[in-house]
């Protein structure tokens, strides 16, 4: 596959560095095998997230000289919700510092103990929020998200028989609102289809149950079903968001994805009176309705973000060099999740160290050798981060046993994704030479990914 150029060009760059295999043993060593804990500049292309990470536009730094920081009412506020509302399609929008904050402060608004809150696959923060406020999370993500072999479109779908045995086992008024992700980034960066979103609408309608969207991902999702799903070939990418988004009752966002900011979030809804709530906590957590953590800058920058994401060329490049360097891989052999998604290519790490057992945490195993191999970070997506059970205190094991190769957003290469690529396919060559995993010398108690210390076995 070609790589496609990019429709911008580079006018500044920042210098990274290769750091010697010696460096690299020791730094490793000195964080404890999480490579979560490195110093950044000693690693040379960060795959760790695409959260914060893109380069932002001239035209975002142009936005960031225009900020008004004043405290109350301030004239970026209003670009910004004009932004959101424009493209996004919600009437109240909240803006917060970044997702997890708008997630603590939904699940504040929403959730009770005892409640029952069913998702396409969980995410560590949302669902350490869901917890937090008491609140049980359900999977009803169809099975094939589970295996990384099964090649299928939408993977992010729900399963709707998994949605109703749910509603008919606690009631639905014991379910505040099924969480919805677009894409899912446990699963790979999945996306979920306009019809399976349709299904869901219909479904929670009936039960009076509300749909609250992750829109981290959202554009990127739009651009799959524009290339996937018969009858939207012909819509824009901002037109498909706006219709995914008309699907629900809400959103939470880390526009530090789509958005392309280095921070920022929102929370956005169609109820006034969840939307008056949820201002009532804003201010407790993060700061005032109009600028809920973000200085005018920020929001500046995540309002002209928005604008630019949802062009066709911007998300077509962004999803397109993910898929290189995912056929690069697969092309080698290599087990990845297939079908690849939008964010980040994702190497299955149980069948990449089939002798390393999952007590010893072969993602997790990966990501160190990933980064002494060629000072590339990456991101563990296994049982480290999907931690313990709160109710048994047992390690919880996901079928999906991951190494996340994210890529930030108009930050990198083809020839850093070649570089990536190179290692990947070097290690796998050598993986008789990886036999055992690691082990917790240090664990946090909520969400541990972050963290944790380790020991090699
Ligand atoms: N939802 C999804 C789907 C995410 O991927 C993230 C963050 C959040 C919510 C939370 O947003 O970081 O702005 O507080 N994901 C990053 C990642 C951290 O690396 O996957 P945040």
């Amino acid at each position: 596959m070609r790589h496609p150029a990019e429709p911008w060009r580079i006018k500044s760059v920042e210098p990274i560095r290769l750091t010697s295999p010696d460096e690299r043993r020791a730094a490793l060593s000195a964080a404890g095998y999480n490579v979560g804990l490195l110093p950044a500049e000693l690693v040379y292309i960060d795959l760790y997230t695409d959260s914060g990470t893109s380069a932002m536009s001239d035209r975002q730094w142009a936005a960031v000289m225009l900020g008004d920081e004043s405290y109350a009412g301030s004239r970026s506020f209003y670009r910004f919700e004009a932004a959101v509302r424009d493209h996004y399609g919600y009437e109240h929008v909240i803006p917060t510092h970044q997702g997890r904050a708008a997630e603590n402060i939904l699940s504040r608004c929403l959730i009770r103990p005892g409640h029952h809150v069913p998702g396409n696959m969980y995410f560590t923060t949302t669902r350490e929020h869901q917890e937090l406020n008491g609140g049980t999370f359900h999977d009803v993500i169809v099975d094939e998200a589970h295996d990384p072999t099964a090649d299928l479109p939408f993977k992010g779908n729900v399963d709707l028989t998994k949605l109703q045995q749910l509603i008919d086992k606690v009631g639905a008024e014991q379910i505040p609102y099924v969480s919805l992700a677009a894409t899912v980034n446990m699963a790979g960066g999945q996306p979920i289809s306009m019809a399976n979103l349709a299904e869901v609408r219909e479904l929670t309608r009936r039960h009076g149950i509300l749909v609250i969207l992750d829109a981290a991902r959202a554009v990127e999702n739009a651009w799959f079903v524009k290339q996937r799903e018969p009858g939207w070939g012909e819509r824009t990418v901002a037109d498909i968001l706006r219709e995914i988004c008309a699907l629900t009752d809400g959103a939470t966002m880390s526009a530090k994805k789509d958005s392309f900011a280095n921070i920022g979030g929102w929370l956005a809804v169609r109820d006034p009176r969840l939307a008056e709530q949820a201002r009532n906590l804003v201010v407790v957590y993060e700061g005032l309705h109009t600028y809920g953590g973000m200085a005018g800058r920020d929001l500046e920058a995540v309002a002209q973000g928005i604008e630019e994401s949802v062009r066709e060329d911007s998300i077509r490049t962004r999803v397109e060099q993910v898929a290189y360097l995912a056929g690069r891989i697969a092309g080698a052999g290599v087990p990845i999740v297939r079908p690849v998604g939008g964010h980040a290519v994702c190497l299955d790490a149980t069948a990449f160290l089939p002798s390393v057992p999952r007590e010893e945490f072969p993602a997790q195993t990966l990501t160190c050798a990933l980064y002494l191999d060629a000072g590339i970070r990456s991101c563990e997506r296994g049982a480290v981060s999907a931690g313990r059970d709160p109710v048994t205190g047992e390690n919880r094991y996901p079928s999906l046993e991951l190494v996340r190769l994210t890529i930030p957003r108009r930050a990198y290469t083809q020839g850093h994704m070649d570089v990536v690529a190179d290692s990947v396919i070097r290690l796998y060559e050598q993986r008789e030479t990886l036999r055992s995993g690691v082990e917790f010398t240090h664990e946090p108690s909520t969400l541990r990914f972050f963290q944790s210390r380790f020991r090699p076995l």
